[in-house]
């Protein structure tokens, strides 16, 4: 036995050892940790269980070379807060961490006992992608890993961090989950690199242009969540699990509960500025309302016309949607539809109630827009306000405008609280707008046009444009006061604790894609 046990250590070791010790430094040097550093970060101390790690490519097997334990990918479980977790950790010091036939069938057995035991998945991505040396063998790895993305996906959280190289058709396992995590300087995503791009469309770009990380953050919107370093990044996954639930028939975590739930926030009255058209942050707002100012964000630097991100209100775990007046008046175009459309369908999936911050101008007008499909992108995000059936509660600060009106959370598509301030403005559309069509004649025929449209957007504006006509329809339920917003939707996602609803039995609907 201690003969034995001496052979065991000793493999032990050598599973450890990944690609050896001067690829280990060509990694650190790149500024890059291994793969096992990084679980060491990501996880509780020591709560971290390896499994396979005596794995070994069956190409090595058969070709008769020393095998290398683990081939590639580092498996297991551990805790982040106590909570279970799966992982997966690429290491690119063996064959680039490139996806082989074990190292697909590792990944393959934690994503299958994350599913059965309800727990996340976090796969850390660092890999030259399709193992050469093993052709289709490793095409079809990748694409067992593909259906279990599909299949896991609504039932457990699936976290990606890209930490290295991710191309080809490996780019589509990140794709699938549900929040991407990149990091500035070493993660690359693209479909095809800047050699191919030259070669097929003639475009010179660098790595960083065409698939860095914040190339994914602010223009593709591929990535979430971007940092600079990828400790940063480690703690912000770590940090994301304050929200959200282990799977999607457990409850989200509840926050701390710390700050009071019956807390007024006077400077509320004074951050919608008097005139109309004159733009403030939504950020403010948020950050005024939440527990202890904290707001997780997703995407900040895409479509920042609308805001999305996790908080916790008296407790409760919540998913927030904002139109931000600051950006583009807070319109809603293509690229802020699909970016709530997705966080919506996320919290929906995990029981996570979805609050929405409501100041929206309409949809964005344009050629570009119309031509881009602003019909059927502006339709997801429709169609995932109405889906959801997690509690749906509005707040609308000022404008509430026409199709976007209905979209954003209102009543009639199951929103299950909705309130207004009293600058709201809710309306078919902005006074000027209106008057300019519906006055049209009688401006024409007026001896100072001018002065008629002045008087005549008066006149709209002091029927029209408020929250009255809507909260006497019963469209919003009440008109509060700001200094309110914080007790009101805490007292309200209290009595929608236990809110039951479904959608009628179907194979699935037809997301307008
Ligand atoms: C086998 C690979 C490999 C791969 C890298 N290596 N990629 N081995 N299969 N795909 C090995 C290298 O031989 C090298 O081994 C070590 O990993 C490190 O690679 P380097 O090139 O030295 O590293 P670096 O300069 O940092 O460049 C990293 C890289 C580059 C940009 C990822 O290696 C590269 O371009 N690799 C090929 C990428 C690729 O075309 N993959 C297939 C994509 S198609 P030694 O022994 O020297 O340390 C694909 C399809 C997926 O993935 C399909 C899903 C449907």
């Amino acid at each position: 036995m201690r003969e034995k046990l001496e052979l065991l250590e000793r493999r032990r070791g050598e599973s450890e050892l990944g690609g050896g010790a001067a690829r280990l430094k060509a990694q650190h040097d790149k500024g890059k940790l291994s793969a096992r550093e990084r679980l060491d970060v990501l996880l509780d101390e020591n709560s971290f269980v390896e499994l396979d790690r005596f794995a070994t490519a069956r190409s090595a097997a058969a070709d008769g070379d020393t095998p290398i334990y683990g081939d590639g990918v580092v498996t297991g479980y551990g805790r982040i807060d106590g909570r279970l977790v799966y992982v997966f950790s690429q290491d690119f010091t063996v064959f680039g961490g490139s996806l082989s036939e074990t190292h697909a069938q590792k990944i393959c057995k934690v994503m299958d006992l994350a599913v059965r035991n309800g727990a996340p998945v976090i796969g850390l991505n660092d890999s030259g992608g399709a193992r050469i040396q093993e052709g289709v063998v490793s095409l079809g790895g990748y694409a067992d890993i593909f259906l279990r993305n599909t299949l896991a996906s609504g039932v457990v959280p699936q976290i990606s961090a890209v930490l290295g190289p991710c191309a080809g058709g490996a780019v589509y396992s990140p794709a699938i989950t549900d929040f991407v995590y990149m990091v500035r300087g070493t993660s690359y995503m693209f479909v095809t690199g800047p050699n191919v791009v030259k070669t097929v469309t003639h475009e010179d770009v660098t790595m960083e242009q065409l698939g860095g990380a914040d190339t994914h953050a602010a223009t593709s919107g591929v990535a979430h969540f971007v940092h600079d370093s990828e400790l940063a990044s480690l703690a912000a996954i770590r940090e994301l699990f304050r929200y959200v639930p282990s799977n999607n028939l457990d409850e989200p975590p509840r926050g701390p509960g710390t700050d009071p739930r019956d807390r007024r926030e006077g400077s509320l009255l004074d951050i919608v500025p008097d005139h109309p058209s004159k733009p403030y942050d939504m950020h403010d707002v948020l950050r005024r309302v939440v527990d202890d100012g904290e707001f997780y964000e997703v995407q900040p630097a895409y479509a920042q016309n609308i805001v999305c991100g996790f908080a916790h209100l008296g407790g409760h775990s919540v998913g927030i949607v904002a139109n931000q007046p600051a950006v583009l008046a807070g319109v809603l175009d293509i690229n802020a539809s699909v970016k709530a459309a997705r966080f919506i369908r996320f919290c929906d999936a995990f029981n996570i109630p979805i609050v929405t911050f409501e100041d929206v101008p309409g949809f964005l007008p344009g050629l570009s827009q119309e031509h881009g499909g602003i019909i059927k992108h502006g339709a997801k995000l429709l169609y995932a306000y109405c889906e959801a059936t997690v509690p749906k509660l509005t707040v609308i600060t000022r404008k509430a405008y026409g199709g976007a009106y209905d979209v954003m959370s209102s009543k009639h598509i199951r929103g299950d609280f909705n309130v207004a301030w009293p600058t709201a403005e809710i309306a078919v559309m902005g006074p000027k707008g209106a008057v300019e069509i519906i006055y049209k004649r009688e401006i024409a025929q007026a001896a100072d046009p001018v002065a008629a449209t002045d008087e005549k957007v008066a006149e709209y504006t002091a029927t029209f444009a408020n929250p009255y006509i809507a909260a006497g329809r019963g469209y919003v339920d009440d008109i509060i006061d700001p200094r309110d917003t914080r007790p009101r939707l805490i007292d309200a996602l209290d009595t929608l604790r236990t809110k039951r609803d479904r959608n009628p039995p179907r194979k699935h609907g037809n997301l307008p894609l």
